[in-house]
């Protein structure tokens, strides 16, 4: 770790340095990613319960960067269940995005880089693949047709210089090159009209900029969902749309995951989104899952300060309050984390063994799992 000089500060020097040394870490990722041929006992594995349809590991993404390295995602796990919904809750910034890229091979490289951990993504027939070991090659035929993606920004996603049509017509020919141009056309029409649009035709010849931000979003879904993908990841859907189009589209993620019998993994900073969708719940914090459980076990009983804080900053119809809580302080600097838990700097309910190493995952019952020293009486420890 460099010398710092005020907080945050590098001088010019230090900062070559790391640039130096990160290059070198980096480049020996990227070698071994860029292989031609990769064997396939390196990605191919079995999932831990076949009834998962994604299974993460102790995943670590990190960013390499001039200033330090970004611990984005520090020891992540948790599962998707088959034909369930998994809602991962937590404020901006604490590595949602970054778990989710990390599952599509989409982080930002050479300076992003999963460095450590397993995703299992179940392709069916006793079958897994390891994605932090997939290469490149592989990972195109996954994209789309197991595991896809909808983005918050339904406008940054779509090209503004291609028609509709086109853009759909361009994924559905890709991923199926045995059809005929009409029958991808046909398809997208289908694709247009599952999606709640009425003139489809019409939508397919216009612009993204000539739709609504609502009929823009549906647009993205009717993209990911083109190829019955198994897995839909849904990063923040509707946070860029108002309240009731949010109902909506919510509505039609539901309804089209069970017509096309997929699971979905829900990423939202909205505890309210989560109350309506989520089977199971992911709380993370910093980097890390601080708590999980079915919907009813973290709405129900929150254990984690994170989790009880964050229910608590959500305003309630009918209840009168002066001020809305708010969890205090900030989160930690991802660059020089603290070697004890992460939360204990804003947490108000420490107890004796808080300045201790980072808490353990312990569980609380067979579905619900909490990382904080306040539980260590009531629980087993779990080995990860
Ligand atoms: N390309 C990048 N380079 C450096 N740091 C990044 C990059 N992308 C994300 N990060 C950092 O990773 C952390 C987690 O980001 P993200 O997963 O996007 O958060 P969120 O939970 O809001 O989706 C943040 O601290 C962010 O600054
Ligand atoms: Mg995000």
């Amino acid at each position: 770790m460099a010398k710092k000089k005020p907080e945050g500060y590098l001088s010019a020097k230090e900062s070559r340095r790391i640039s130096r040394e990160n290059r070198k870490i980096t480049n020996e990722f990227e070698k071994k990613r860029k292989r031609k041929s990769v064997p396939e006992e390196e990605y191919v594995t079995v999932m831990k319960d076949e009834g998962n349809v994604l299974e993460i590991d102790n995943l670590h993404t990190y960013f390499f960067t001039d200033a330090g390295t970004v611990k984005s995602v520090n020891g992540v796990s948790f599962e998707v269940p088959v034909g369930k919904t998994v809602g991962v809750v937590g404020e901006s910034g604490c590595g949602k995005s970054v778990t989710s890229l990390s599952i599509m091979q989409l982080v930002q490289r050479p300076q992003g880089q999963t460095v450590d951990g397993e995703i299992r993504l179940n392709m069916g027939d006793g079958k897994a693949y390891n994605i932090v070991n997939t290469p490149n090659y592989k990972m195109q035929g996954i994209r789309g047709n197991y595991v896809s993606m909808i983005f918050q920004e339904p406008m940054t996603s779509l090209n503004p210089v291609f028609r509709i049509g086109d853009q759909i017509d361009e994924v559905i020919a890709l991923h199926n090159p045995e059809m005929s141009k009409e029958d991808v056309r046909k398809k997208t029409i289908e694709m247009i009209e599952l999606v709640g649009i009425a003139n489809s035709e019409g939508v397919a010849r216009m612009y993204p900029h000539e739709l609504s931000g609502g009929m823009r979003q549906r647009i993205c879904i009717a993209i990911g969902l083109a190829c019955n993908p198994k897995l839909i990841i849904a990063d923040e859907p509707t946070t860029a749309l108002d309240v009731t189009i949010q109902a909506q589209i919510l509505d039609l993620l539901r309804e089209l995951k069970d017509k096309i019998n997929s699971s979905i993994m829900l990423i939202t900073h909205d505890l309210g989104v989560i109350a309506e969708m989520a089977d199971y719940v992911v709380v993370m914090y910093a980097g890390r899952v601080v708590e999980k459980g079915t919907a009813t076990d973290i709405f129900k009983n929150p254990c984690h300060p994170y989790t009880i804080g964050l229910m608590n900053s959500k305003p309630v119809v009918g209840k009168k309050v002066d001020r809305l809580y708010s969890i205090p302080g900030k989160v930690p600097n991802p660059i020089d984390m603290p070697n004890y838990c992460f939360f204990k700097d804003r947490c108000e309910m420490c107890v004796e063994g808080c300045a201790g190493a980072y808490p353990e995952m312990v569980k609380l019952s067979d579905t619900h799992y909490v990382s904080c020293y306040r539980h260590y009486d009531n629980a087993q420890k779990e080995e990860k």
